[in-house]
């Protein structure tokens, strides 16, 4: 495996990051509300998330979960498993933001999605779903019983091709989040 073209330089995530938060604000803003929770899907959205809510100009509340499924290889060795690091029943009477490194198939969005506490009486206020990155394989229909979220609640920072990416929090292995950009990596056991 190696590290191949650059996809998107500092500037262009941080440009884009930006848009986002302004996008996401407004939409709050304009409904009234002014404080929200963030759900940041560990570990590969942690960098995306520190960027974009420091430039959300609502209050934010931070929440982790980790789903896993792809240990440390480029395409999923199990279905995702879910853990919350919280008191899930936090997100009662609350606006949550759930903040996602990349969606591929999907799956880990769906399982993210199913596991939630969203039965009276933990139920959010509202639901919103940030991606930085959403592969071109991802097919909505995987979100069929989530119509709801596909209007106006679905933000994706970039669409990019069917390649496996890394830096800026995403990783091959345990490796590269630290990258500032974001590349391509290839290689013979590159699967997705
Ligand atoms: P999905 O379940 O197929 O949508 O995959 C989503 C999850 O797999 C993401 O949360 C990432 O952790 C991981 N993932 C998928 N594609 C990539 C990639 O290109 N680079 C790094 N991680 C990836
Ligand atoms: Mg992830």
């Amino acid at each position: 495996m190696k590290l191949q073209r650059q996809l998107f330089t500092e500037i262009a995530i941080r440009n884009r990051v930006a848009e986002l938060a302004r996008c996401l604000s407004s939409e709050y803003t304009k409904t009234g509300v002014t404080e929200v929770v963030a759900l940041v899907v560990l570990k590969g959205a942690f960098v995306f998330a520190a960027d974009l809510i420091r430039q959300m100009f609502v209050s934010v509340r931070v929440e982790f979960v980790q789903v896993r499924s792809y240990e440390d290889a480029t395409s999923p060795q199990h279905a995702p498993s879910v853990q919350y690091l919280f008191n899930s029943s936090i997100f009662s009477g609350k606006h949550l933001l759930i903040i996602e490194d990349i969606v591929d198939s999907g799956n880990t969005l769906v399982a993210l999605l199913d596991s939630l506490p969203i039965e009276p009486p933990f139920f959010p206020l509202s639901l919103k779903v940030c991606a930085l990155l959403e592969k071109e394989v991802f097919r909505e229909g995987i979100l069929d019983g989530f119509h709801w979220l596909m209007e106006n609640h679905y933000h994706v920072g970039f669409r990019i091709p069917n390649e496996f990416v890394v830096g800026y929090g995403l990783d091959h292995a345990g490796l590269y989040r630290d990258l500032a950009d974001i590349r391509v990596l290839e290689g013979e056991e590159n699967a997705s």
